[in-house]
């Protein structure tokens, strides 16, 4: 029986350390401009990738897809509905039974323990495509967003996190961002800032690696001259509906607005979301916070995420090479 995670697994954000992320994104940067040149050469001919989902995705499963299919591979996507796991199966049985046909082994879901207990049993690399804890393969994208659009080393950039402070997306960056020696601030109502272990271990990175780490209450002090501003929807997949009328009272004064960019005093601030956002009223979505709370967008406004400083898309694209990356790293010939 298979037991103990594969090195190539990731399962955590602080599962890399600096140097293997940073070599993930530049690996991620040469199979961008492989694929754009057209040069792009197949290293997972013949693998087999399992992609568990319980939640939702459009980017991560695409990349997933995609990344696969270009470099060779073959994926088979699998969702609660469609396979046994958790229901008549129990993870550590289906673990097992997908190491012995799956080169790798891709998880979306709810518990952090789920995705452990599939690498610990599966014998095969992990990679955790979100779950309510971390959202890693997200990190790499956004680092990798950030270093194509400001010059230097990743240890001169100043990002602010506005809004859901407790989510998988804040508190991965906040842990990526202080593991780099970034200036990372976290802006956020006290209820919603990331957990206190992770507060301290971002805290304790950052006396190696020199970052600056703001966890504050105060959105105009996180984005004062900031490069990055971002956020996240308010209320994450698997919280329930309800949330929405604690949140949108909590969390306006950290939605990003033309003011809030202002505020930042950099005139070249540039604005990230993992997606999907809440914008403006084209999703059914957008549609209800507006009927219930007057609201056109939530977290961020139309105009910021149309405007020039929006990186969204980029960031988006980032997703399939990062991904890419992490393939060829873990089962690459
Ligand atoms: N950002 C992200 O993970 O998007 P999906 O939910 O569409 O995968
Ligand atoms: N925090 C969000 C991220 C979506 C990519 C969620 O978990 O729903």
């Amino acid at each position: 029986r298979a037991t103990g995670r594969h090195p190539g697994s990731l399962l955590r954000t602080l599962d890399l350390d600096a140097h293997g992320l940073l070599e993930l994104v530049r690996t991620a940067g040469e199979l961008k401009r492989e694929r754009a040149a057209g040069t792009e050469v197949p290293r997972l001919t013949g693998r087999n990738i399992a992609l568990v989902f319980e939640k939702s995705s459009t980017r991560t499963r695409c990349a997933f897809e995609v990344a696969a299919h270009e470099q060779g591979a073959h994926v088979t996507y699998l969702d609660t509905a469609g396979s046994h796991m958790g229901r008549e199966e129990s993870v550590e049985d289906t673990a097992q039974v997908l190491g012995r046909m799956f080169d790798g082994i891709e998880f979306r879901g709810f518990a952090q323990e789920t995705v452990e207990q599939l690498a610990e049993h599966a014998g095969v690399p992990v990679w955790n495509g979100l779950t309510d804890s971390w959202h890693p393969t997200q990190v790499l994208a956004d680092v990798m967003t950030m270093l194509e659009h400001h010059p230097g080393p990743v240890d001169g950039i100043s990002l602010c996190f506005l809004g859901d402070g407790h989510g998988n997306v804040g508190r991965s960056l906040l842990v990526a961002g202080a593991l780099l020696g970034m200036d990372v601030r976290i802006a956020a109502p006290r209820a919603l800032w990331p957990p206190d272990d992770v507060v301290a271990t971002a805290h304790a990175l950052a006396e190696t690696s020199g970052a600056r780490v703001l966890v504050t209450e105060d959105p105009e002090l996180g984005v004062a001259n900031a490069d990055f501003l971002y956020t996240d929807v308010w209320v994450s997949m698997g919280e329930p509906e309800s949330a929405w009328s604690t949140r949108v009272p909590l969390l306006t004064p950290y939605r990003v607005t033309a003011e809030l960019v202002a505020a930042t005093h950099n005139p070249d601030v540039a604005f990230l979301h993992c997606l999907p956002a809440v914008h403006d009223r084209t999703t059914v979505l957008g549609e209800k916070v507006h009927a219930t709370f007057g609201l056109d967008g939530a977290e961020v406004t139309d105009a910021v995420f149309r405007s020039a400083a929006s990186l969204v898309f980029d960031q988006a694209e980032n997703r399939l090479h990062t991904i890419k990356a992490v393939l060829v790293a873990a089962l690459g010939r």
